[in-house]
């Protein structure tokens, strides 16, 4: 059965561990060298630490199997583990999350996907999200971001 909860600060290596790998599965060939480069252990760890408290965790069994962050109005990230991928864990995550920017009072979800990310895309568009058109999303890195292209898709609200 599947769970999802606000993660607490003891879920973050865990989180991290997840993010490193889908990151790197979904990313690799999309964005630029320097970024992948700069993606290292370490950055999953203390970013994963730094955003607990704006991240929703979903458990399977007991184990944390994908997650969830919200930034302002924005679905900022959306991670799981290849074990629940095509399972329904993704889409209870993107539905909770969307729920909590709703409830939050942001009438406008969105979120940012690289544009050679095939699989995440048509999820979202099966999700009930359209896409908005292409961006070049701001990648934080230390000391800076960097520019990833992207495009943005916004949740399709009822009329
Ligand atoms: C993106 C993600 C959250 C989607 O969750 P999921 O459980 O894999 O999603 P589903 O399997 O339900 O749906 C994926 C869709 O892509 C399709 N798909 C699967 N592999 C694909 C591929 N390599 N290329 C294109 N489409 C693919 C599936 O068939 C499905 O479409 P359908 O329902 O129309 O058949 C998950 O794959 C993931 O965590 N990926 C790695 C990290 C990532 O990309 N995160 C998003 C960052 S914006």
């Amino acid at each position: 059965m599947t769970t999802i909860r606000p993660a607490t600060p003891d879920d973050a290596p865990r989180i991290a561990e997840v993010w490193e790998i889908a990151w790197l599965e979904a990313h690799l060939g999309h964005v630029p060298d320097e970024l992948v480069a700069l993606r290292d252990s370490d950055s999953f760890r203390t970013r994963a630490a730094g955003m607990i408290d704006r991240t929703l965790v979903a458990e399977v069994d007991g184990v944390v199997v994908g997650f969830v962050t919200l930034k302002g109005d924005e679905l900022e990230q959306l991670f799981v583990d290849a074990s629940a991928r095509g399972t329904g864990v993704a889409r209870d995550l993107l539905a909770e999350g969307a729920r909590w920017l709703l409830e939050a009072g942001h009438p406008q979800p969105w979120l940012a996907v690289a544009t050679g990310n095939a699989r995440a895309r048509r999820f979202y568009e099966r999700e009930g999200w359209r896409d908005a058109g292409h961006i070049s999303y701001a990648s934080p890195v230390d000391g800076g971001v960097i520019p990833v292209s992207g495009h943005r898709y916004e949740l399709i609200l009822p009329q």
